[in-house]
């Protein structure tokens, strides 16, 4: 039976990881997989996260399952922090997912059931998972394109012209903040201009909020996310806690589901979840519960991701004073930008000078320690991505 298969190509992104493992010479720069790191290049487990573990050692009662829906608790402990407190939960489910990722497929198995010929309209470029995991649904993907790279600025006009021409009931893929892979985020304006017309043409938004906290603040990260759950009848936002508690291999996330109908898309949700992984995986969930139902490690967690989001700015703003050609890398948010280079390039890069990035150009700017910032903007004019000053 398997002769059948034909090898498929590795992601893009994965590969980087064992690539980068494999290189054996020093001051090799890793830009690559999309998780936070220090200025020493460690990615640290969160102090709150560590002394959360402790207390799930000394007091966890059970191993037991907790269900299809995860634990509500940590469900509704993440809903502020999500929704601020002004927007009512009654009509929004919530589930504990396996990541973002797992979030984003129970969200497109929604959609699925509830109507299968709903086109997801997604802005390219996006993170590569995003197409596949809506058509692994059975869905079609509409894209357009939602960044310049020449100009390294948003195309809006592009984007609102071609939801225009979407069919009420289809569904608007948004990256809440911190876009992945090009840093670009919509301003309030067109936050309100998107919400404006997903009303007007009954188009149904999904927002993926994957690094709240990454941007700004946890509140400004949110503010577009919240506005259009907010102002539209059915809203999906799928929620990662992979970035901003530091958990990415607990597989930690939730989705949330705006509707009029919550009782029916809950035992929907439960459906689809129990084929899929039948129950979430706990332990980062429960790290989290830990955190955020104690006051202490819930402002230790907040004090860390600041941290974060500081330096993260300070490598961009170290980029953009290095070289005019990269000033736009300041004006954007969270962990990536995306570089205007040929696949060549991006070999020329890991080969010549052991920087290793994604062959699409998106950098992972938390990848960047400030003292190999000069090394970088030399590699990358070396190889002609940039010009000599
Ligand atoms: C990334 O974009 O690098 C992360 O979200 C990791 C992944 O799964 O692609």
């Amino acid at each position: 039976m398997f002769e059948s298969l034909k090898p498929k190509p590795a992601d893009a992104i994965l590969a980087l990881i064992s690539a980068f493992r494999a290189d054996e010479r020093s001051g090799k720069i890793d830009l690559g997989v999309g998780v936070y790191r220090d200025e020493q290049g460690r990615t640290p487990v969160f102090a709150a996260v560590k002394q959360a573990e402790r207390i799930l050692l000394e007091e966890q009662p059970s191993k037991s399952y907790l269900g299809i829906e995860g634990d509500p608790v940590f469900v509704d402990l993440l809903r502020p922090i999500v929704f601020g407190q002004r927007i009512p939960q009654d009509d929004i489910v919530g589930f504990q997912t396996p990541g973002g990722s797992g979030a984003l497929r129970l969200g497109a198995d929604l959609i699925a059931a509830a109507r299968p010929q709903a086109q997801i309209w997604l802005g390219l470029p996006s993170w590569p998972n995003h197409a596949p995991i809506f058509q692994a649904a059975g869905l079609t993907v509409r894209d357009y394109a939602f960044a310049d790279l020449t100009s390294q600025t948003l195309s809006f006009e592009a984007m609102m012209a071609a939801l225009s021409s979407a069919q009420a009931g289809d569904v608007v893929l948004l990256h809440g903040c911190c876009h992945n892979p090009t840093g670009l985020d919509l301003d309030a304006a067109q936050w309100e201009a998107v919400t404006a017309l997903c009303l007007e043409r009954g188009l149904v938004p999904f927002v993926d909020l994957a690094y709240q906290g990454l941007g700004e603040t946890l509140e400004l990260d949110a503010a577009g996310a919240r506005r259009i759950v907010e102002a539209c009848p059915e809203v999906l936002v799928s929620y990662s806690c992979d970035k901003n508690f530091g958990l990415y291999r607990e597989r930690t996330g939730a989705l949330y589901v705006k509707s009029r109908t919550p009782e029916a898309v809950a035992s929907n949700m439960s459906a689809a979840a129990r084929v899929s992984w039948s129950m979430p995986p706990d332990h980062g969930a429960a790290v989290v519960r830990a955190i955020l139902e104690n006051e202490t490690l819930t402002a230790s967690w907040r004090r860390e991701l600041t941290g974060m989001a500081e330096r993260i700015h300070s490598v961009r703003s170290a980029l953009a004073a290095l070289h005019p050609a990269l000033a736009g890398i300041a004006r954007q948010r969270g962990l990536f930008s995306t570089l205007k280079l040929t696949r060549e390039q991006a070999e020329a890069l890991r080969s010549e000078h052991a920087v290793y990035l994604v062959p699409s150009g998106r950098i992972n700017l938390a990848g960047l320690r400030s003292e190999d910032a000069p090394r970088f903007v030399e590699a990358l004019v070396a190889v002609g991505v940039l010009a000599r000053l």
